[in-house]
């Protein structure tokens, strides 16, 4: 063994003690709330009750994108909507032959690029299975708060925003 190594090992006895406190340390400290999105600190055997699903949005209006190249998500209910061989539930909407009948948006000619950037007469094998990307969104809060800022926003001059006189 090369002298470091030892001196690490040295130092084992007093790092132990050190990870055992810091895992006792909540019990004096102020009790986690019980509505608090991280998980109580409970003992590893007890179990505490799921938190419910929240519902989905489904309120039908489009969600502004963040950036441009962003999927857009979902703006209506998905459930029992089908992605098998033969049939693509999405597409009986989204596609080009269905949209003026029912008046959802277009898939966009991306979908229609294949991987070698050939534009296809139909969708896409890579764009079939729609939620890779596009997902729905819930009535959840996030756990932690997003501090996301668009270009729009990073860009203009603070007189543009409004937030200084
Ligand atoms: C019954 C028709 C129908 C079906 C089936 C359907 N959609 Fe839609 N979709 C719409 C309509 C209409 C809109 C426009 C907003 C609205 O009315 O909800 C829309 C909006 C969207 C949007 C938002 C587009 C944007 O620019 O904001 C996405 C993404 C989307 N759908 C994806 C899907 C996916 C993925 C599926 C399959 C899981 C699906 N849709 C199935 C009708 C449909
Ligand atoms: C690999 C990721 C991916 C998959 C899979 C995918 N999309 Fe998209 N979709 C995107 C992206 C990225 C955009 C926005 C930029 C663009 O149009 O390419 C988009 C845009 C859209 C839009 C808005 C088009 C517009 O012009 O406003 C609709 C509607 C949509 N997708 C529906 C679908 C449906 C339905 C499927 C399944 C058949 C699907 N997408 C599969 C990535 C994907």
């Amino acid at each position: 063994m090369r002298p470091h190594h030892l001196a690490a090992l040295a130092a084992l006895p007093f790092l132990v003690p050190a990870v055992l406190s810091a895992q006792n340390a909540n019990q004096g400290g102020p009790p986690l709330r019980l509505d608090s999105p991280f998980r109580p600190p409970l003992n590893f055997v007890e179990q505490n009750p799921a938190p419910p699903i929240p519902p989905d949005v489904t309120d039908d209006r489009r969600v502004a994108r963040n950036y441009p190249e962003q999927p857009p998500v979902i703006p209506h209910n998905v459930r029992d909507y089908q992605i098998t061989l033969n049939n693509n539930q999405c597409l009986t909407c989204h596609s080009r032959r269905f949209t003026e009948a029912v008046q959802a948006p277009m898939v966009s000619i991306t979908h229609y690029v294949d991987r070698e950037g050939q534009t296809l007469g139909a969708v896409s094998p890579r764009r079939y299975f729609c939620m890779q990307c596009h997902v729905p969104q819930t009535t959840a809060q996030p756990i932690v708060p997003n501090m996301f800022k668009d270009l729009d926003t990073l860009v203009s001059r603070p007189s543009d925003r409004g937030d200084r006189p």
